[in-house]
């Protein structure tokens, strides 16, 4: 079944002269992780905003082509049918705390609470999402008193503790440290085993080509790359767009290009990389 998708999109902010994505298409099987790449300004943030319905509904502008979000027209569902269905993750922090609420605990169970849920179920799941993400040194912080990455962490959380469907996730680890985007990517990573439908916006190559199913490149307007991560991160052309390619597939396009050996393949994660290096030792 098709979690998303994406028929002909065009697309053209209100002040600017040209569309921002022409002619876009593709879908999103549910159960699949899709990685959105390509260089600031390209469009994937506007991407992630028709993905929920918020443009053409906020932002005006020129829109046409049509959206689909479970099968159903996204034009026949309303905000709160679709806030139920998708679970957004801004590439921002700043703007995702409600300011209303005085500690991240009751931050974070904020949106159950706007759904009418349980007091007994709102505050064990909010334990369990903590609980999770390993943030429970900060329950009883202020969420105006936190940091950059730990405001984008109970931005991650106040999503999650909501269980959609589908996650859109534009940047969730911009203002992280190594060690805290890794966790970010082993949570993404549960929540695929648990067939949940990720679509994230990462400019983090590396921890893409490690999990993610499959990568749309975007350029220009228009999707320049759609498929398997170990087929588009492996092409030198990705390079010619302003993404990087993988460490380890830079290794294997160099190692071909400075010796007259040749690679099974070229690797894009560092197990493949080891397995066709060992032939050589
Ligand atoms: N509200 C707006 N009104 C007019 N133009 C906009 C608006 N928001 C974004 N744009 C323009 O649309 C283009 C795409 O912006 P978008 O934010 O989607 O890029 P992005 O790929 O997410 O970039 P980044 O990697 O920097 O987050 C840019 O040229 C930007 O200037
Ligand atoms: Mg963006």
């Amino acid at each position: 079944m098709k979690a998303l998708e994406v028929r002909n999109v065009t697309y053209k902010y209100p002040i600017a002269r040209t569309n921002v994505l022409e002619n876009i298409s593709f879908s999103v099987n549910k159960g699949e992780f899709v990685a959105i790449v390509g260089k600031n300004g390209c469009g994937k943030t506007t991407l992630c905003n028709i993905l929920r319905g918020f443009i053409p509904s906020f932002h005006q502008g020129k829109f046409a082509g049509t959206v689909l979000i479970n099968e159903k027209n996204i034009k026949q569902m309303s905000m709160g049918e679709i806030a139920v269905a998708i679970g957004f993750v801004f590439q921002n922090p700043f703007i995702q705390v409600s300011g209303i609420k005085h500690s991240v605990f009751n931050e974070v169970a904020y949106g159950l609470e706007n759904l009418g849920i349980d007091r007994e179920e709102m505050i064990g799941r909010t334990e369990q999402i903590l609980k999770d993400l390993k943030m429970n040194d900060l329950r009883d912080k202020h969420p105006v008193e936190l940091s950059g990455g730990q405001r984008q962490r109970v931005a991650l959380a106040s999503v999650l503790v909501m269980d959609p469907d589908i996650l859109i996730i534009d940047e969730p680890t911009s203002q992280l440290d190594p060690q805290s985007t890794e966790k970010v990517f082993e949570i993404i990573r549960l929540l695929k085993e648990r067939n949940k439908t990720i679509i994230l916006v990462e400019h983090k190559i590396d921890l893409i080509s490690e999990y993610a199913d499959r990568v749309i490149l975007i350029d220009d307007k228009r999707i320049v790359f759609d498929d398997l991560t170990q087929k588009v991160l492996v092409n030198k052309k990705v390079l010619s767009y302003g993404v990087n390619l993988p460490q380890v597939a830079k290794l294997g396009i160099k190692f071909e290009e400075q010796t007259d050996f040749r690679l099974d393949y070229i690797p894009s994660v560092l197990t493949d990389a080891i397995n066709v290096f060992k032939k050589y030792v």
